[in-house]
């Protein structure tokens, strides 16, 4: 039997980029998945291309950042079966100078990255609370754990998103319930593509990442699907880097590498 057969997987942000990678790798475990998401043609798409492949999908479209159409995906998505796993992965992230940043591009990032993250969860657990199970999955970012230039309102709702999860974590865990952030580093993706050139992702990635390069989509969803699944049972309240290394400590200048014995 498939992993995920019988469960049914709701993703935010999941119409492009790493959450349709989320999508489409719990859906060809055998989820039904439901994807949530402010784009209606990128939504219709994903959902196109995955049934396409076979896979149970359903679209919903919204902004995560709006309670009453978050309530009514969420009330939508239950008609067709109880929600097991949330993946709250919807976020934006606009660069600016922290002297610089507008109240609205503040609120616009806390609302869409943080408060979206806490309506979705709150109407989906409220249902979870009362079957006694689920589990929370929530998008942080390596940025949710350091400070980086031109980042201080992603950097502050994706910190908020680390101590939403323990606090689902430490109140829900009686109802079954469990809850575990992710904080991805870079991965080439919309969100980024058209603010870094491919020469800047290549100099960073040679000065930032032990690994030496930049993560992709498929490297990220596969802890979300071990997250979600029996495996992952005494897991709560966590935190999970995949970042190349980046978060490990500086990365050795290539002088003292060679002195490296092999
Ligand atoms: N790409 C990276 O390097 C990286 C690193 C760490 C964390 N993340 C996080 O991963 C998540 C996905 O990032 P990505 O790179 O796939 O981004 P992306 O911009 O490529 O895709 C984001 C998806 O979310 C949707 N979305 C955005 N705002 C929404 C809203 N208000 N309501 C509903 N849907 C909305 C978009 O339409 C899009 O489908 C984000 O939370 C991001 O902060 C990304």
């Amino acid at each position: 039997m498939k992993r995920f057969a019988q469960k049914h997987v709701f993703i935010t942000g999941g119409a492009m980029s790493i959450g349709f990678e989320i999508a489409r790798q719990f859906a060809s475990e055998g989820a039904l998945v439901s994807l949530y998401d402010r784009d209606r043609k990128a939504l219709d798409e994903a959902v196109e291309k995955l049934r396409t492949s076979g896979y149970a999908v359903n679209g919903f479209c919204g902004d995560v950042a709006d309670q009453t159409q978050v309530d009514a995906a969420v009330a939508s998505a239950e008609g067709a079966a109880p929600i097991d796993i949330l993946v709250n992965n919807a976020g934006i992230c606009l660069v600016t100078p922290f002297l610089n940043i507008s109240a609205e591009e503040w609120h616009r990032t806390i609302g869409v990255n943080l408060t979206g993250a806490f309506y979705v969860a709150q109407s989906v657990c409220r249902r979870m609370a009362k079957r006694k199970r689920g589990v929370v999955l929530n998008m942080s970012s390596k940025n949710g754990l350091d400070g980086e230039f031109g980042h201080a309102h992603y950097n502050a709702s994706k910190a908020g998103l680390v101590l939403l999860t323990k606090t689902i974590a430490i109140e829900l865990a009686h109802l079954g319930i469990r809850s575990n952030a992710v904080c991805p580093g870079y991965v080439r993706t919309a969100i980024n593509l058209a603010v870094d050139s491919d020469a800047f992702v290549a100099e960073f990635a040679e000065r930032y990442i032990p690994l030496n390069r930049v993560g992709t989509v498929g490297e990220i969803a596969p802890v979300f699907l071990f997250l979600a699944s029996d495996e992952a049972s005494f897991i709560t309240g966590q935190t999970f880097v995949v970042d190349g290394g980046q978060l490990a400590g500086q990365k050795p200048w290539p002088e003292l590498l060679t002195q490296i014995k092999l």
